[in-house]
């Protein structure tokens, strides 16, 4: 294979593409960037130069990633070419199910870590924290998304003319969601900065390790939710939106 001739292609496509478009066109491409601490989902409107640059990476590196990432085949569903209320299910049954299961356990264990071992790290005790707000964010966000957001989008998948919408043009909602997402990122790097990157100290128990790893888990499931929403889903019912003729 001619690897230089990849890293040229690669250049050319990265030179238009936002980091969100990298990725929704080849999912693994993101696993490159969680190495570099891209983020592909809040933050996927940017160029991947732009990203780079406020990253601290260097461009080269990442596209040379890229390039090898690429030469693996891979066989993952293209979500890009799903129907939207397919799409709209997929993201429920699987990220909304994951998380309405796994946020009440986080929340537990957290607190249950931070109880035993905050004497030795406070840091455990904000952690605890931080999951509690992330949770209950994201539980009231998933809850808007299924009885508001979701509804009118399959409804707009289904629909010939443009139908009445009770919170008036789709940006609405969707700009609220997307607040909603930045946010949550935001606990995310907090946890990330409290844990030393999910890190265990040499003294951490089964639980203390078992809590970093479920939610480290936890980042990388969520990373791909929003992604899927923000760079896919959005912008697909918006574009949706703008085509379908008024009554
Ligand atoms: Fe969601
Ligand atoms: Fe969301």
């Amino acid at each position: 294979m001619n690897l230089k001739k990849d890293h040229k292609t690669m250049n050319t496509t990265t030179m238009e593409l936002t980091v969100g478009e990298l990725v929704s066109e080849r999912p693994r491409r993101s696993r490159v960037f969680e190495d570099y601490g891209i983020d592909y989902c809040c933050g996927g409107k940017k160029l991947l130069a732009e990203a780079c640059v406020k990253k601290g990476v260097a461009f080269d590196e990442v596209l040379r990633q890229l390039a090898d990432s690429d030469a693996v085949q891979e066989n993952t569903v293209d979500y890009n070419i799903m129907a939207l209320d397919e799409l709209v299910n997929h993201i429920v049954s699987t990220h909304h199910e994951y998380l309405s299961q796994e946020l009440p356990r986080l929340e537990n264990i957290s607190e249950k870590v931070a109880k035993v071992h905050g004497g030795t790290d406070a840091r455990l005790c904000k952690l605890a924290q931080v999951v509690q707000g992330l949770s209950a964010e994201l539980q009231s966000h998933m809850m808007k998304e299924e009885r508001v957001l979701f509804p009118i989008i399959r409804q707009l998948a289904h629909a010939d003319t443009l139908p009445l919408m009770p919170c008036g043009a789709l940006v609405n909602p969707i700009r609220a969601m997307e607040a909603e997402h930045d946010t949550a990122s935001g606990s995310l790097e907090s946890m990330r900065q409290l844990t030393d990157g999910y890190t265990p100290p040499e003294w951490a128990c089964n639980t203390y390790r078992a809590l970093l790893d479920r939610l480290h888990e936890l980042e990388l499931d969520l990373h791909q939710h929003i992604h899927k929403e923000n760079n896919i889903l959005f912008p697909k019912a918006l574009e949706l939106e703008a085509s379908l003729p008024h009554h």
